[in-house]
């Protein structure tokens, strides 16, 4: 039976998924950059840098490293702004309700977000105290979908790969985790994420006992 869970951040447990799509949407209008969801798609669970760089492939736009640090950081200002006003009304409905089920069975609990702003945003939301281990982006060498993250998280909580059940939104995050060797719940459209052993529509369709078996 599974002993962790490890949760990704954004889309999964709030809706900064839309947060980071409207701060890159920001920086790119102002630049005259084409970006919309459906590229935002690719950007879902990739690290900061690697995102802006499928924003300027997909413009065409090359840019000096100084250049792309510039709009990075401009972004990020953006996305901090935004997250200042998070509270708890903003978790996804069924988070809290997910966490202590999961505490009830005894299960670590684990969090694998690519975001360096993870930390200040779980604080805004009044659940960094839940989880036993958080990684911490900054110092994962490989971003997802390398099992990295997972595999660090894994190895913090004590618990094997194999029983782990990481939980994520984006296709590059399933990919993570499977490669790690774990099995995977994707939340959100079963087709961008069909790699995962299952999909539900969002986290309040997560029943912990469910997929636990005692
Ligand atoms: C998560 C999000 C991405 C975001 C990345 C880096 O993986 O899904 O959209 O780009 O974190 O976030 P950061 O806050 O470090 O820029
Ligand atoms: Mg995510």
């Amino acid at each position: 039976p599974a002993q962790a869970l490890i949760f990704d951040l954004d889309g999964v447990l709030t809706d900064t998924a839309q947060t980071h799509y409207r701060a890159w949407k920001r920086m790119a209008d102002e630049e005259g950059l084409p970006f919309d969801q459906q590229v935002n798609e690719q950007l879902k669970g990739v690290d900061r840098m690697s995102s802006l760089e499928i924003i300027l492939r997909h413009a065409g736009r090359t840019l000096s490293a100084e250049q792309k640090q510039a709009l990075a950081e401009r972004k990020n200002g953006y996305y901090v702004e935004a997250i200042a006003e998070v509270t708890p009304k903003d978790l996804f409905p069924g988070v809290a309700r997910v966490l202590e089920q999961a505490r009830a069975r005894g299960l670590k609990l684990g969090l694998a977000s690519a975001s360096r702003n993870a930390a200040a945003l779980l604080d805004r939301l009044g659940i960094a105290g839940r989880f036993d281990y958080i990684a911490d982006a900054a110092r994962i060498s490989r971003a997802k979908p390398a099992p990295d993250i997972f595999l660090d998280v894994a190895a913090a909580l004590g618990v094997a790969p194999a029983r782990c059940i990481g939980i994520e939104d984006a296709a590059a995050g399933v990919a993570a985790i499977k490669s790690a060797g774990m099995a995977a719940i994707g939340i959100g459209d079963a087709t961008t994420l069909a790699q995962a052993d299952a999909c539900l529509a969002d986290i309040a369709a997560f029943d912990v006992d469910a997929f636990v078996s005692p």
